[in-house]
This record gives C-alpha cells, structure tokens and sequence, in this order.
C-alpha cells in the first residue's frame, strides 16, 4: 500500500522464557506471542485492535514502539525501522499504557509536562498552544498543581493522554486506555480520542477489551488471536463472520406453546406470555414480526442487538486453524 503509515509484513515475537520445573531444575521454553503478523494502517485511520488475553496485543505495540525488537519479519512506522530508531521515532509517536504512567508519580501533573515540554525539545509557543488545548479538551484545568499519585485512575489517564500528544505526534497508540474508567469518564476519552482523529488526522491504534471503545470509534478493527490477526474488516463484518443472531422479544397475550416460526429463526426461551426468538442478524425482523402478528395475540414486542463480545467469543472458539497447523508448535505456554 503506498500511504501505509504502519505497516508490518510477517512480524514475529519469541520470548525465551525460563521456568523452574524443580529443585536446581530449570526448562527454557519459547512463547510465540506474535506469530507471522501482516496488516497495514493508513495515515489518519483509526483502527481498533482487539482480542482475548495473552493474544499478542501489548507486544506488537511494544515493538511498534521500538520498546521490544521483533525476532523476524518487517516493521515500519513512516518509514522508521522503530526498534533502530526509537528516538526519532519517539518525536512522532505518543503512547498511552492504560495499565501504568508514563508521569512523575510525586510530581504534580505540571511539572511531568515541564519535563516533556524539555525532554521533546517542544517548542515554547508550541507547547503552550497544546499545553491549553489539552487541558481544555481533556478537563485538567484543576488538576495540574495535583502530584500524579493523589488523581484517581479516571483523571491519570486523562493527564497521560495528555502527556502522550503533547508533541503532536502523528500516531497515538492506546493500549487499553479506558480500563477502570467510569462511565462518564470513558464517554469524555472517546469524544476527545474521536476529535483528535477527526481536526487532527492523528493516526490511532486502540487496544481495549472494552467493545463500546471500538463500536463509538473505529470503522475498522483487527482481531489478534495466539498471536495471529484472524480478521481485518469493518466492526459490522463481524456479525457476519460471528454469525450472530438477533433476539426478537414477544410479549403475548397469554401463556402459549413456543411459537411455530419459520427457520432458521426460533424460539430459545420461554417464560410465561413472553417468548424469545433468535434470527440471522443480517436479516430484517419485519418478516418474521409481520408473520407472528397475524397467527399470535402479539402485544408487545422488541429486538435485541447481538452482543458483540459473544460474537467475537464465537468467532475465536470456531477452530480457525486447525488442520495444518499442529496445536502448540512454539510451545506456547500462559494463555
Ligand atoms: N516479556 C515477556 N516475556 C515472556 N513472555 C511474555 C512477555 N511479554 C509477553 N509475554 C507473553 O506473550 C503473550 C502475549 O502477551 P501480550 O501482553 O502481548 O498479550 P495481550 O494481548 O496484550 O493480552 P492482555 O489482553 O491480557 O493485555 C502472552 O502469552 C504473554 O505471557
Ligand atoms: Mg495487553
């Protein structure tokens, strides 16, 4: 691809990892946490990137970042190898670990900015200008003069998210940077995550395990599993891949046998006058709706979305690469 801004071409990552198996007894092991890896991102995408525990996820944003080196394969961000050259690369990237700070833990909020403001060599009417525009957008106004270690976790994102665009980085990468947030606090970072791609064309790459993130702000989004990207498409395609269903409510008049609905769509659950139908999602619910009024005493009815983290359960537990693939050929151990 010719704009491709990340682009990676059969990356792997092993780790060598040592495991005492007894007294003085000691087995080297190799996890294969990212196996043969391609994908590309344009410049100014926002691509959610997902998957279960342990799929890779963190370590190919590590290497992104030049943090870890890939033990093969190909990775380039703008052209920078970002393992060869981590620092000029770091004047173009921001990172955000939901899980820990990249701030000053006794410092207040200010002084971790002071630090980058000199560290990035940002300069002084440049700085200025994002210092404000940041604190507006992300609500730090009354937080700055706080050290890093009294905020709640809601307002420490916030001030790293912050300190991770301080120098306009061209790509943002957030792994999980919606952890532990609150409900409204979670609402403020996606409206300012989707700003910043929208005014600012930054790149995003979005690692969370919370789908909503993905659903509000990624058209497109890539599922990592044991370490192999096992679809790259548009959220919706998920359904389809997933196979999911829709769930049709019905509220009878009385206490009635399951309703005798044309396949594929059935009943899965009854309970009194109401009864559950699930049908494709990909199809239209007024076919069957029309069909149910004009044979049952309908009085109410609604229709249920399929959720998105069963259809992608579904879609993982399908077994993708079974036949030519033996089950554990790196010898992969915690999943
Ligand atoms: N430094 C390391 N040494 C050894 N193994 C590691 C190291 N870092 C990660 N791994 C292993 O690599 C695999 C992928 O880990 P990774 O952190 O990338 O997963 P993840 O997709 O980010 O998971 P999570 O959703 O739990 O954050 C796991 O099996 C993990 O145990
Ligand atoms: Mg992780």
């Amino acid at each position: 691809m010719a704009d491709a801004f990340i682009e990676l071409v059969d990356v792997e990552k092993v780790f060598e990892v040592r495991r005492k198996t007894g007294f003085l007894r000691r087995e080297r092991r190799s996890v294969r946490a990212v196996d043969s890896l391609s994908f590309t991102v344009a410049r100014g995408e926002m691509v959610g990137y997902i998957g279960p525990n342990g799929a890779g996820k963190s370590t190919t944003i590590k290497m992104l970042t030049g943090i870890l080196t890939p033990s093969g394969g190909r990775l380039r961000v703008a052209g920078i190898d970002p393992s060869r050259e981590r620092t000029r690369l770091a004047h173009r990237m921001g990172v955000v670990f939901g899980q820990r700070t990249t701030l000053w833990w006794d410092l207040p909020l200010i002084d971790s900015y002071r630090l980058m403001h000199r560290m990035y060599r940002i300069p002084d009417a440049r700085y200025r200008e994002n210092l404000d525009r940041l604190v507006e957008l992300l609500g730090l106004a009354d937080l700055l003069d706080v050290p890093v270690r009294q905020l709640s976790l809601g307002q420490r994102m916030r001030g790293d998210i912050a300190a991770a665009l301080l120098h306009d980085p061209e790509v943002l990468y957030l792994d999980e940077p919606t952890i532990g947030l609150d409900v409204m606090s979670k609402a403020r970072v996606r409206e300012f995550l989707r700003q910043l791609n929208a005014e600012r064309a930054t790149t995003v790459l979005l690692t969370t395990h919370d789908l909503q993130d993905i659903e509000q702000l990624c058209s497109r989004v890539m599922v990592i599993d044991r370490g192999r990207l096992v679809y790259d498409g548009a959220l919706a395609g998920l359904h389809e891949v997933g196979e999911s269903e829709r769930t049709l409510v019905v509220d009878l008049e009385r206490e009635l046998p399951p309703i005798e609905a044309p396949a594929p769509a059935r009943v899965v659950r009854v309970e009194g006058p109401r009864q559950w139908l699930a049908f494709p999602a990909s199809e239209s619910a007024a076919g069957l709706v029309a069909r149910i009024a004009a044979e049952y005493p309908l009085v109410d009815l609604s229709v249920r979305e399929p959720d998105i983290e069963a259809v992608i359960a579904r879609m993982l537990d399908t077994p993708a690469d079974t036949p030519d693939s033996p089950p554990d050929p790196a010898g992969r151990t915690v999943r």
